[in-house]
């Protein structure tokens, strides 16, 4: 049995103050015996804040992008040593806003996977249509592209350390959900395609998180779907309550 994993990528949202609240709002409210993992990806000037407040409770620390360099000339990069440093257990890698808006390619995308994995920080690997790319029925062609450029040369070994996070594009802020069903057949592909890629005990181990407007009203449907391991949430984990309520229907 896949332990459901919830994450909150903050985005660009939160100053440290808003962040110091809605992480002690989130500790506060969260029960002792809540069955999911939770991962927090503040931004990153308040991650070494953060990350004093979550030290010794269940809670883990993200950073939401990361570069793949270890040290030198790339001002305003941030490396894998420096979130580390600051408590980080994960980094969102491949996010559609990092791909639209920020043109980052799967090449570049493959290089920081690649570039955590070695230093055990582990990635929320992002992938997902656009609205067109599903209306012209591409939708898994897209997926399998993603999967295998960006994926490539990671072994079965380092798959233990990943999760996948399928957002579709169309469905990322704008309020559109994928129906359950939608979401789950391309989970359900994605967990083939890794299966044929690295192994059927990979697969079945991997963590298939959803993305895209996942909220209090839809998340448990979302969360019950059987291919379905966790979300990765935007607009919906900025409000302490909102977040504590997905969390609760994992
Ligand atoms: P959303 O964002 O929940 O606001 O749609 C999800 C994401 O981009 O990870």
């Amino acid at each position: 049995m896949r332990k459901k994993v919830i994450a909150g990528n903050w985005k660009m949202n939160m100053n440290l103050h808003q962040s110091q609240k809605l992480v002690s709002e989130i500790l506060n409210g969260l029960g002792k015996d809540s069955k999911a993992d939770v991962i927090v990806c503040p931004p990153f000037t308040s991650l070494s804040e953060v990350n004093s407040l979550l030290k010794s409770t269940k809670i883990k620390l993200g950073a939401q992008n990361m570069y793949y360099e270890e040290s030198g000339a790339y001002t305003a990069e941030i490396s894998v040593d420096m979130l580390k440093s600051v408590g980080c257990e994960y980094v969102i890698l491949g996010h559609s806003e990092r791909r639209v808006i920020f043109n980052e390619s799967d090449e570049l995308i493959n290089k920081k996977v690649k570039a955590a994995l070695v230093k055990e920080l582990k990635p929320i690997f992002c992938i997902g249509e656009l609205l067109e790319q599903r209306e012209s029925g591409e939708t898994m062609i897209v997926i399998t592209g993603q999967i295998e450029k960006g994926l490539e040369g990671i072994t079965s070994d380092q798959m233990k350390n990943i999760i996948i996070a399928y957002e579709p594009v169309w469905a990322i802020g704008t309020g559109k959900t994928a129906t359950p069903q939608q979401a789950n057949e391309v989970h359900l592909f994605i967990r083939e395609l890794v299966a044929k890629k690295f192994s059927p005990a990979v697969a079945e181990n991997l963590i298939i998180q959803y993305g895209g407007s996942v909220k209090p009203e839809n998340s448990g449907e979302l969360l019950s779907q059987k291919d379905i391991d966790g979300a990765l949430v935007g607009g919906a984990c900025l409000k302490a309550d909102s977040f504590l309520s997905i969390i609760a229907s994992a």
